[in-house]
């Protein structure tokens, strides 16, 4: 089934250079951007967020490390795009992520782990409303789709 997942390049990645070389891996992957743009979130929509981790005890330094600086924020439809960008994220901890994978190859440590992406559909639609208008998202077809895809 074709998805739209909601991925974050989180504050990390933008200063450390590293949205072009990560936003390539998914264009390779035959995936498709179809909503993008760089924001600095605020504490309110960081927690909104992460409404889900309310109350553990990463969650304090969660919110202040993704409202350190700004974020690029983008909606990746694909086939099954939800399973396949978390698999290319690889493990929450970069330490347990596989060479290879995104966290496996740009990280170190939990609280710097570069990209955040939706865990299911159901926390997908509701991630891409927080951060996109429906207008804002662009339906077009790629010239590599037929080579991605068998029709
Ligand atoms: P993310 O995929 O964005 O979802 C929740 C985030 O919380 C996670 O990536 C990490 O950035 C952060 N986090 C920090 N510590 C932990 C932890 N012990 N377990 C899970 N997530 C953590």
């Amino acid at each position: 089934m074709i998805e739209r997942t909601f991925v974050m390049l989180k504050p990390d990645t933008v200063q450390r250079n590293l949205v072009g070389e990560i936003l390539s891996r998914f264009e390779r992957r035959g995936l498709k951007i179809v909503a993008m743009k760089l924001i600095w979130l605020d504490r309110n929509k960081a927690q909104e967020l992460y409404s889900l981790h309310q109350g553990k005890d990463f969650y304090e330094p969660l919110i202040n490390y993704v409202t350190s600086g700004p974020s690029v924020v983008c909606v990746i439809e694909g086939y099954e795009a939800i399973k396949a960008v978390r698999n290319m994220l690889g493990s929450t901890n970069p330490i347990d992520s596989n060479a290879g994978s995104i966290r496996g190859d740009y990280g170190l440590f939990t609280r710097r782990n570069v990209v955040h992406a939706s865990d299911s559909l159901e926390t997908a639609k509701r991630e891409i409303e927080l951060f996109f208008d429906e207008s804002e998202i662009v339906e077009y077809t790629k010239a590599d789709e037929k080579w991605v895809y068998e029709s």
